[in-house]
């Protein structure tokens, strides 16, 4: 594992960080299945192993800067971070509270800011830094601190990109429409309803936005930096859709 280039994923325990880290896995990294989760991280590694690939788990809540710098510390070669760990959830915006935006904004943005800090002080030139946002990000209902965590992503993606620009070091961030992991999979209501609502007649599946994600992350792609990539189906382009 030494001499290969590592990627950390965080939130590979599950979902689109699951694709993210076997796409990462197949393209030769040594991939860090970081997650809270310790039982998905054990899955998601037994997934990438048993298909022989390198791997090995970090099981850490994101929003303890001590164990993001252990996880950091530990990993040798870094070349690739992406931060994909996020906690969504839904809320009437009355019945909103400042506690609900303040835990919403310190997994999903706070935490991300930490690990980009420490990454960057060890990432190579050639380093690549991918962050998850959301289609969201642009506006939706019934998640007003979802959608501010997610438009403070975008943001601090370009400002990061700027930062790191002279170290040739990339920042980008993948922004998913509706995708179709196991959570929403079993709420099967409503889902003929979201497959109306999308250009191509279909949701997204996790391996959509690992494909994006691997784009940025790929070295030749060393030009393209502060960019957010709506990946939706054209959802975003056509329609009133509300996600
Ligand atoms: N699924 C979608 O439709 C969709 C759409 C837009 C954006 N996104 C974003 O994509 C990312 C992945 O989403 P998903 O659907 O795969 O979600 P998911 O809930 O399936 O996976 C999130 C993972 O992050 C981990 N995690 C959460 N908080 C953590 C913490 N504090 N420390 C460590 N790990 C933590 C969870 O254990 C889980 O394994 C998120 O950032 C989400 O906001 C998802």
């Amino acid at each position: 594992m030494s001499t290969m280039q590592s990627a950390i994923v965080t939130g590979a325990g599950s979902g689109i960080g699951r694709a993210i880290a076997r796409r990462l896995a197949e393209e030769g990294h040594a991939v860090v299945v970081a997650d809270r989760s310790a039982e998905g991280a054990g899955e998601t590694l037994r997934l990438l192993t048993e298909a022989g690939h390198t791997a090995r788990t970090e099981v850490l809540d994101i929003t303890d800067p001590a164990a993001t710098q252990a996880l950091i510390d530990r990993t040798p070669n870094l070349r690739v971070l992406v931060n994909n760990a996020g906690i969504f959830d839904t809320c009437d915006f009355d019945a909103l509270t400042a506690g609900d935006f303040r835990r919403m904004y310190e997994v999903n943005l706070v935490a991300m800011f930490t690990l980009c800090q420490q990454a960057a002080r060890v990432l190579p030139e050639g380093g690549r830094i991918v962050n998850l946002a959301s289609r969201a990000a642009f506006g939706a209902r019934n998640y007003a601190h979802y959608v501010a965590s997610k438009a403070g992503v975008a943001g601090f993606t370009k400002a990061l990109a700027l930062e790191l620009a002279e170290r040739q070091i990339t920042v980008n961030a993948v922004a998913p429409g509706v995708i179709a992991t196991d959570m929403l999979l079993e709420r099967a209501e409503g889902l003929d309803g979201l497959r109306a609502q999308q250009p191509t007649g279909k949701l997204g599946c996790p391996e959509d936005i690992a494909h994006a994600v691997a784009f940025f992350a790929d070295p030749r792609a060393a030009f393209v930096t502060g960019q957010v990539l709506i990946v939706d189906g054209g959802r975003s382009v056509g329609g009133t859709a509300a996600f």
